[in-house]
């Protein structure tokens, strides 16, 4: 072990258990909110802290209990802020200190937890300890923070080794004096050494930070990537990988869960219901229950389930994995359908192959089937809010928004379209500012027209005002199921399947039975049971379930 590796573990002793008896996560619905995008008080035409504190009503009148914020830090937004400058501080695209404590203390008010992001594997190449870093010269102190290596070569000429970015292109990026410094993500988010003392202690720090302002936990960010290989070997990048996630010598290493058991000890200095949730896309599955041991997160996203898409067969497999996996280790999973870096499901759904992944969809590509998407993903709203265990919510998912798969080029944003030469077209289309007016300018997302991606003019039929209160509307059907999970306690309760076929998925939880039609005719219901909800105004007809429907029977 270096002496780095022996600071990391040193400072990680072992702790037991934090878990209080109420353990609200285990079957809480959290929504996500990309500030950006989510409402814009200022007329800027980007989403802000004030924009989200107008809202909270009508966050709290989903029946949600916690909302989840993505990063509103000082940062130059290369990364829409996963490219932080400055941790502790607001960038004033967003508001300011002051605008997040009122929101803050206004979403406790309204009984709704907030839990931030932070984002430890990388730092933006503007933070003060890289300006130092660079300033400093190869071999200084300063650059032992960050991953700076002599490159390969006669003269260095080449990278040290042939790891890829993430979002296209190498994963090291020369410095005017010769030295490469390793970056999983743009060149703009060198990557942290967390072998590094000050490392951790800055990050401890951090957390302390926020929690001392009263957030109720952290989303954390590329979780799977902070410890890479000691010896940064070449990766196969054409290896075969039966899985969904990342492989390879800079995700998922061992050593990565010292990090989590110190910032569990952390957490559990402000008593027992502050949490942590993993971004890991790592596989198979049973890696990812690691990461929810009891002495590190509380949550990890089962990113796994996401993928799957409208199969039936598949998605019971997952379901049961999950289940047992995280039961494993006394947590519970996450259902997760959709978030900031994937296509929404509502046009994932509605692609002619309704279980593809791909990682943006742009004019050129086969366009979804709307109504035949929406109906889907309205299903899948009443397969996964009925599950035990915890869901998110991807902001504008209640709506039944799609992505904008007909984005011009010269309005994208996200840096892994210019990495790759635009071969992916990146995650822009499922950022798009929210549609909150059907009349107003940019559909109500701020006081101006302005919006910082162009919205779909089908925006404006999906706007809250266009659904609140409307009977069918994909908003109210979200409400409804929603309080009714609530009500019944469906998060906290036990699944039972009383039929699992390629076309139907049927099972009940705390007296609800759940229907879900897979295939392409209609399936008779079980008889004697109420209809207490159902997907969409059509999908009962003379007692058969009409396919791309579900429902909820008691
Ligand atoms: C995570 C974020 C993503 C970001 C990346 C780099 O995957 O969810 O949006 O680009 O990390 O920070």
């Amino acid at each position: 072990m270096n002496s780095q590796s022996a600071a990391l573990s040193s400072a990680t002793p072992r702790l037991e258990s934090i878990r209080s008896p109420r353990q609200w996560w285990k079957d809480a619905v959290i929504y996500q909110i990309y500030p950006r995008s989510f409402a814009d008080s200022n007329g800027d035409g980007i989403g802000d802290l004030a924009g989200i504190t107008v809202h909270l009503d009508y966050l709290a009148g989903l029946s949600i209990d916690a909302i989840w914020l993505s990063p509103f830090y000082v940062s130059p937004q290369a990364d829409a802020g996963y490219d932080v400058a400055d941790y502790r501080q607001v960038d004033p695209l967003f508001g300011t200190l002051e605008d997040f404590d009122v929101m803050l203390a206004a979403a406790h008010a309204r009984d709704l937890r907030v839990i931030v992001d932070v984002v430890p594997n990388h730092t933006s190449t503007a933070h003060d300890w890289f300006a130092a870093a660079l300033a400093a010269g190869a071999g200084s102190p300063a650059r032992a923070r960050y991953i700076f290596r002599d490159g390969a070569g006669e003269s260095g000429e080449n990278p040290p080794n042939n790891w890829q970015s993430l979002f296209g292109g190498p994963a090291w990026t020369r410095a005017a004096d010769g030295e490469w410094y390793l970056h999983l993500f743009d060149s703009s988010q060198p990557d942290l050494n967390w072998r590094h003392p000050d490392v951790l202690e800055e990050f401890d720090s951090i957390l302390r930070f926020w929690l001392d302002r009263g957030v109720d936990g952290f989303r954390v960010d590329v979780a799977h990537g902070l410890i890479k290989h000691d010896d940064l070997p070449d990766h196969d990048f054409d290896a075969p990988f039966e899985g969904t996630g990342n492989f390879g010598p800079m995700w998922d290493q061992d050593d990565v869960h010292a990090i989590y058991q110190r910032w569990n000890g952390v957490l559990a200095e402000y008593g027992g219901e502050r949490i942590m949730v993993a971004e890991a896309w790592v596989s198979p599955p049973e890696r990812l229950s690691r990461y929810v041991r009891a002495d590190e997160m509380q949550q990890a996203f089962n990113f796994e389930f996401m993928t799957v898409g409208w199969d039936a067969t598949g998605l019971r497999r997952s379901i049961d994995a999950a289940r047992a996996i995280t039961g494993e280790v006394g947590a519970t999973t996450t259902w997760v359908m959709s978030n900031h870096d994937v296509v929404r499901h509502v046009s994932r759904l509605g692609l002619p192959d309704p279980t593809s992944w791909p990682k943006g969809i742009s004019a050129s590509d086969a366009q979804p089937d709307y109504r035949l998407g929406l109906a889907r993903a309205r299903a899948m709203t009443l397969l996964v809010l009925a599950l035990p265990g915890s869901a998110y919510v991807f902001e504008g998912e209640e709506l039944g928004l799609p992505d904008h798969t007909t984005l011009r080029d010269e309005d994208r944003m996200d840096p892994g379209f210019f990495r790759s030469g635009g071969r992916d077209v990146g995650r822009d289309g499922c950022r798009i500012p929210l549609p909150w007016s059907g009349s107003e300018p940019g559909f109500g997302f701020g006081p101006t027209d302005k919006t910082w991606l162009p919205q779909p003019v089908e925006f404006g039929e999906l706007a809250v005002d266009r659904q609140d209160g409307v009977a069918g509307s994909t908003l109210e059907l979200y409400r409804a199921a929603l309080a009714l999970r609530r009500g019944r306690a469906l998060g906290a309760g036990d699944l039972t399947w009383h039929v699992s076929t390629p076309t139907v998925l049927h099972f009940s939880n705390s007296g609800v039975r759940v229907v879900v039609n897979f295939g392409h005719s209609p399936l008779p219901l079980p008889h004697g049971l109420e209809l207490i909800l159902s997907s969409g105004p059509g999908a009962v007809v003379a007692g058969g379930l009409q396919p791309n429907h579900a429902v909820w029977l008691v």
